[in-house]
């Protein structure tokens, strides 16, 4: 039984917390600490499992002192990060590995507040997480063992995929552009929705149709993931989706934009790094 300790289970570590349950197989045990009952509670009784064990504690005195903890998986807001590990020094084993999924908080200052040797491992997953499809950046630190690598791996793939980063520079863009991605689906989506009823589409009506092209194209992704190729497949020469294309594209717009969107996002990332 490997037992797992939660630290926050808001949007993102209840996102996580109910993949675990319902995905993650047998095996392991969930210890939930956060001090927002509501929110823990509402992650724990959202799904249910006979062979998966998960308590939720509101305060770190509560945390039953004989666990023995292959993860403690912070997912508190970035600032209160240091402090929540820094309190919970005693649940770490010499085999417990840190896992943090905070934006902008490195690997050396998850080090700096956890016991020497700690292996630390940052994932930067989405918000995808809370329908199972999160993508997932990860990056161990170099004492991380094979054993503790494949924790992860499973942690994840439980709320989606994966990938494996060379060096912990890239989670700047990786949280750029997939941490912060789905915002950005969303920003267009409501410009979408506002330009049609500007333009005299009925508010429902733009709405159903703008969501509904979206989800769309997101299963066509899904099943076919080349997107040159689709915007290809439904782009007829002279027809209404060129004349849209040529609006969107021309002298490099929609590039300038997306290059400006991830290298503020990626620069914040440094900045709070
Ligand atoms: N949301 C995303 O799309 C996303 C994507 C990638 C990564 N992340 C990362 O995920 C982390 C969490 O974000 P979120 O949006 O899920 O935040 P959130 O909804 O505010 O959740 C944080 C939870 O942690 C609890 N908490 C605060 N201090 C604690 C402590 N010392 N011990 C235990 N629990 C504590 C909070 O309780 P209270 O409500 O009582 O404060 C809250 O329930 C952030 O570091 C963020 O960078 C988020």
């Amino acid at each position: 039984m490997k037992t797992i300790l939660l630290v926050g289970a808001g949007h993102m570590g209840g996102a996580l917390l109910r993949g675990w349950i319902k995905n993650a197989g047998p095996g392991f045990r969930f210890v939930v600490l956060d001090p927002n009952a509501a929110k823990a509670q509402s992650a724990i009784a959202s799904e249910t499992s006979e062979s998966i064990e998960v308590s939720h504690c509101i305060a770190k005195e509560e945390i039953p002192r004989d666990l023995e903890v292959a993860a403690i998986v912070v997912a508190t807001k970035p600032a209160l990060v240091q402090d929540a590990i820094g309190s919970l020094t005693q649940f770490f084993q010499p085999t417990t590995a840190l896992i943090s999924i905070a934006a902008g908080v490195s690997v050396a200052s998850l080090q700096e507040v956890s016991p020497a040797g700690t292996a630390v491992v940052r994932v930067m997953p989405n918000i995808g997480a809370m329908v199972g499809h999160s993508v997932s950046a990860g990056f161990a630190s170099s004492n991380t063992s094979q054993e503790q690598r494949g924790l992860v791996t499973r942690l994840f793939e439980a709320v989606g995929q994966l990938t494996w980063l060379e060096n912990e520079g890239q989670i700047h863009m990786a949280t750029a552009l997939s941490g912060s991605g789905p915002a950005y689906y969303f920003a267009v989506c409501e410009a979408m929705i506002a330009v049609s009823e500007q333009a005299g589409l009925p508010p429902l009506i733009a709405k159903a149709l703008a969501i509904g092209t979206v989800t769309a194209a997101g299963e066509l992704l899904d099943a076919t993931p080349e997107p040159e190729h689709l915007r290809e497949m439904v782009t007829s020469p002279n027809g209404t989706t060129a004349a849209g294309l040529e609006a969107l594209l021309c002298s490099k717009t929609l590039n300038d934009l997306v290059r400006r969107a991830l290298i503020a996002a990626s620069e914040r990332s440094i900045e709070l790094s």
